[in-house]
């Protein structure tokens, strides 16, 4: 057993597992309601149930409105910071609420209306955020692509949400170079069965685009008409249940799941979270350095901060190389963050450049309280190292797109508990975790198994996929009647603290972004010399794991395996973009398979992983693995 210390987290879980339902109330009374919900859960409605469902409330009101009525008008919403364009901006709440306000009434011009998808494919500017808000406001619905993917995923994006209106930026800015978004944006356009009406596009003095007339229009102008016209749109009213967002997320195809976000629960879930998990006093300094293009960036960055009347502050650049490992400490002195929330690879990536922490010292961070990582596995090698360095709490906790706010974490607001090293700590409440094996029967402490949540998921979680019922079903609910799958795996220790230690599926995690292995197979099998393929994922110590591929080539093909290699690299790159960040792969004689001629990816990756394996026993031909071994240390890989 661990001390008891005095957190009021396990009173406040029995709370909630002794009346979900009036938990669930009390938390709704923390936002605003055109009309309070009567009805706190109805389980009739969509797939498992609906939160809020007869309430009615808008996002940007809760964000934004209610914070400029209530003083806090010339408080900060928004402090940009962005060290690769070598720009800051303080954006106020009154001042975001103008910007919103006339966005939203261009939005209207362009016959955007209640329900209306709107694309936005655009880099951590706050034009990005603005459109976000803007689509609230008016009740559309926005679905936010990440700038590091390839025309062809936006274009499936594209086919799926089906908008009206697609809102871009002419370029984003990596470390070491421009990404022009325009060509990618037009190329996705033309592969695009279903096409937007119109594209609106920031210019940023980095790269001009190339306007076409009559479909391509000028965000600046086009602002300030609307400004200068004091063009201005309300709040609408909409249902709790309605959708906020489409947010895409690998599934276990090259096609992502479109996971729908709605705005009562959303909302209530969120503001709950800023105080009671991450211990946020209303009016505090937030900084969460992820991108809008993930849920994180959804949540942290957009979202939750403005519904507590925080300031968040909105990062472009990256932990290292803009312009060094101090970057960090330097955005969260000079803006006085109280706390901040990344990825582990982000501190992975600092450790490595700095290893003795020697440029914190040039900064004071008397404000800063805690570090919290998600995203992927926090490591606890690093989680000590943030540990010595910032000398702060450094609070794991695991959760999902499909979540969108904490499933297990150390709850600050509530009095942390004692910090277990690998380990995110405990669930929240809303979240009946267990741990079953693949029959569904719950496993015994400290034994592996599948993770689930009993149904039904909080507010905040996905009601379905986006106009998919079925596959939301198939996907999440069928293994596990009654319960949501994660699709990862873990176990739960003596003391009930829940272990995520990887997924069940051929999803992987690089560098805190989630990839999907069978899209990236599905691309190399593309490649016309390919006879078949597997892509696993290998530990890193930067990007916690990394892509490798191996091929099998056709009867008769003659190119040089470098060659191919290199060709098989540019394809992923170009279908599906640079964050992939396939670099490695490898043409082989076969690939190693079970009799029943299933492919051994999961022996393939321990021994890439150099972790003890056994040959299967149902392994077709030994030889095939020792190929494999030897493949890898071709690479300089596998000892
Ligand atoms: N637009 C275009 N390209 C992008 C991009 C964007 N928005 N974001 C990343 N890329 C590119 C990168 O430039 C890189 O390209 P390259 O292959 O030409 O070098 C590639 O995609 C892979 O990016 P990334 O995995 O981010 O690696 P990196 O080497 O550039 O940086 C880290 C490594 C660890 C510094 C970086 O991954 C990081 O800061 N991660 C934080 C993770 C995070 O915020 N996760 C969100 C969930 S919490
Ligand atoms: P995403 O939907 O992109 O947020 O990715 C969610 C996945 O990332 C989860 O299903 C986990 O596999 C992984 N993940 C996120 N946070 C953690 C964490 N704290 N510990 C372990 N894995 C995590």
């Amino acid at each position: 057993m661990i001390t008891p210390i005095a957190s009021r987290y396990p009173e406040v879980y029995a709370r909630w597992q002794r009346d979900p339902e009036g938990f669930w109330a009390e938390a709704a009374e923390a936002i605003t309601w055109f009309e309070k919900p009567k009805t706190v859960f109805d389980p009739k409605a969509g797939v498992y149930g609906r939160w809020f469902p007869d309430g009615v409330m808008n996002t940007c009101y809760n964000a934004v409105d209610r914070h400029v009525e209530k003083g806090r008008a010339d408080q900060i919403a928004f402090a940009y910071d962005s060290p690769v364009s070598n720009a800051k901006r303080n954006i106020t709440y009154k001042e975001l609420q103008r910007e919103i306000s006339a966005f939203g009434a261009i939005l209207r011009d362009f016959g955007i209306e209640k329900g209306d998808r709107v694309v936005i494919y655009m880099p951590m500017i706050p034009e990005a955020l603005v459109a976000m808000l803007a689509c609230a406001r008016i009740g559309a619905v926005h679905s936010v692509v990440f700038g590091g993917f390839a025309p062809k995923e936006l274009a499936t994006r594209l086919n799926d949400a089906k908008p009206k209106l697609l809102l871009t930026a002419s370029c984003g800015i990596e470390v070491t170079r421009i990404v022009p978004y325009k060509p990618l944006l037009d190329a996705a356009i033309e592969m695009a069965t279903e096409k937007p009406e119109a594209v609106i596009l920031f210019q940023r003095p980095q790269a001009q685009a190339e306007m076409k007339k009559g479909w391509d229009w000028d965000w600046a102008a086009l602002r300030e008409a609307a400004l200068s016209a004091n063009k201005t749109s309300e709040c609408v009213p909409v249902k709790a249940t309605d959708p906020l967002y489409i947010l895409y997320t690998s599934g276990t195809t090259g096609i992502p799941k479109g996971v729908v976000r709605d705005n009562g629960g959303h909302a209530v879930a969120l503001k709950w979270s800023m105080e009671n998990m991450y211990g946020i006093k209303e009016g505090e300094v937030w900084w969460t350095s992820s991108d809008i293009g993930w849920v994180v960036g959804h949540s942290y960055i957009v979202y939750a901060p403005l519904f507590h009347g925080c300031t968040s502050v909105v990062y472009e650049g990256k932990p290292v190389g803009t312009p060094d490992a101090g970057a960090f400490w330097r955005v969260a002195s000079e803006h006085g963050a109280v706390a901040l929330f990344t990825a582990p690879t982000a501190f992975r990536a600092i450790k490595k450049e700095d290893p003795e922490g020697k440029f914190i010292k040039d900064f004071d961070l008397s404000k800063f309280r805690t570090l919290f990582l998600a995203g992927e596995r926090a490591d606890p090698d690093t989680v000590k190292w943030s540990e010595r360095i910032l000398n702060v709490p450094v609070i794991d906790h695991w959760w999902q797109t499909e979540t969108a706010w904490t499933i297990v974490g150390n709850p600050m607001g509530l009095g942390a508990l004692p910090v277990k090293h690998g380990s995110p700590t405990v669930p929240m409440p809303g979240y009946d975790v267990q741990i079953v094996d693949d029959g569904g029967k719950p496993v015994a402490a400290g034994t592996m198994g599948n993770i689930v949540v009993k149904l039904p998921l909080p507010p905040g979680c996905f009601p379905t996929l986006w106009q998919q019922d079925g596959r939301f079903r198939e996907s999440y609910l069928a293994d596990f009647p009654g319960f949501y799958k994660t699709a990862d795996a873990g176990y739960r220790d003596e003391d009930g603290y829940v272990y995520v230690l990887g997924r069940t599926d051929d999803i992987i995690n690089v560098a805190g972004h989630r990839l999907s292995t069978g899209g990236m197979e599905e691309v190399l099998a593309s490649h016309n010399d390919v006879a078949e393929c597997a892509v696993i994922g290998v530990a890193d110590q930067l990007k916690g794991e990394v892509p490798v591929g191996f091929v099998v080539l056709k009867l008769g093909v003659n190119k040089p395996d470098d060659t191919i290699e290199k060709e098989l690299i540019a394809l992923v790159r170009e279908k599906i973009g640079p964050v992939a960040a396939f670099k490695t792969a490898m043409v082989i004689k076969r690939l190693p398979k079970t009799r029943s001629g299933k492919i051994v990816r999961g022996t393939m990756k321990k021994i890439a992983d150099k972790e003890p394996w056994n040959m299967p026993a149902t392994i077709d031909d030994p030889v095939t693995l020792d190929e494999i071994k030897t493949a890898l240390q071709g690479k300089g890989m596998a000892t």
